[in-house]
């Protein structure tokens, strides 16, 4: 069998790490030919270094991001038909909401809602030019659609993201582009892995999630690869979450 992916190219973001990694690393095992965007290079070195189907590119997105942006990534990287693109780098600041600090806010917001909304506009801009489908999957959270405690500007960036999902596919499905997201519960990454050391915290979270243990990267990967996939052709605007049942409750 063609692999799904054969013979296309994908951005994704933070793939240095987590669901950006274990994404990146299920398009290529499928056949894309996978560029891997991070602020970590080192990181991003030691993951991929002599993976011929992962090119890397150091780069922090919490400052701007000129139109030239995927330009400049496609003379150095060759993008070809990037038809798709994973926005997954996300940060995280824990702190009460009356004790958020300003810049603490807009870093957040910054990376974890203006750069995948650039990111959008200019991998679209490109696909239009290019001609032909292509397909957007943003890292949402469970926090798109629930409050944490301490995580007020991290909650708020996730709700943010959910409704940059749904302007963005109404507005592209003429064109053929579609637009989904993924809704992770707790899974574990790096994001998480001092709460998840905490014993006490631990017990906690597994006891609020129905299906009673963590989820790992590579189901989430899985999710964003059949959203990514013409296995989901009629699917544009939706956010799924994979969360062990987290929402039902
Ligand atoms: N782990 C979870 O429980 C969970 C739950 C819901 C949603 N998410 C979301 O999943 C996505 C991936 O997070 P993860 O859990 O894999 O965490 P992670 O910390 O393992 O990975 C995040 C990656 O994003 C990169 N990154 C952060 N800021 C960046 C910047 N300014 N520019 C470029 N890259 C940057 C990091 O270097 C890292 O490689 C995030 O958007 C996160 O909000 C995670």
């Amino acid at each position: 069998m063609t692999p799904r992916f054969a013979g296309s190219t994908a951005l994704v973001t933070g793939a240095a790490s987590g669901i950006g990694a274990a994404a990146a690393e299920r398009l290529a095992r499928e056949g894309a030919r996978v560029v891997a965007l991070d602020r970590d290079g080192a990181a991003l070195e030691r993951r991929y270094a002599g993976v011929p189907d992962i090119v890397r590119v150091e780069q922090d997105l919490g400052g701007p991001m000129p139109d030239e942006f995927l330009d400049s990534l496609d003379s150095v990287h060759r993008l070809g038909d990037l038809r798709i693109l994973v926005n997954a780098a996300g940060v995280l600041h824990r702190s009460p909401a009356i004790d958020h600090d300003l810049g603490t806010w807009e870093h957040t917001l910054a990376v974890n809602v203006t750069a995948p909304y650039r990111l959008s506009q200019l991998f679209v801009r490109r696909r239009l030019r290019l001609g032909g489908p292509g397909v957007i999957v943003n890292v949402c959270s469970i926090e798109s659609f629930t409050a944490a405690p301490d995580h007020v500007a991290y909650t708020v960036s996730k709700s943010a993201m959910l409704m940059l999902t749904r302007a963005f596919a109404l507005e592209l499905a003429p064109h053929g582009i579609r637009v989904n997201g993924i809704a992770p519960g707790v899974t574990e990454t790096e994001m998480n892995r001092s709460l998840r050391e905490d014993a006490a915290a631990a017990r906690r979270l597994t006891g609020r999630i129905p299906m009673g243990r963590f989820g790992v990267p590579g189901e989430q990967a899985a999710a964003i690869a059949f959203l990514a996939s013409p296995e989901a052709s009629y699917i544009t605007g939706a956010v799924l979450p994979v969360d062990g049942g987290w929402l039902t409750a």
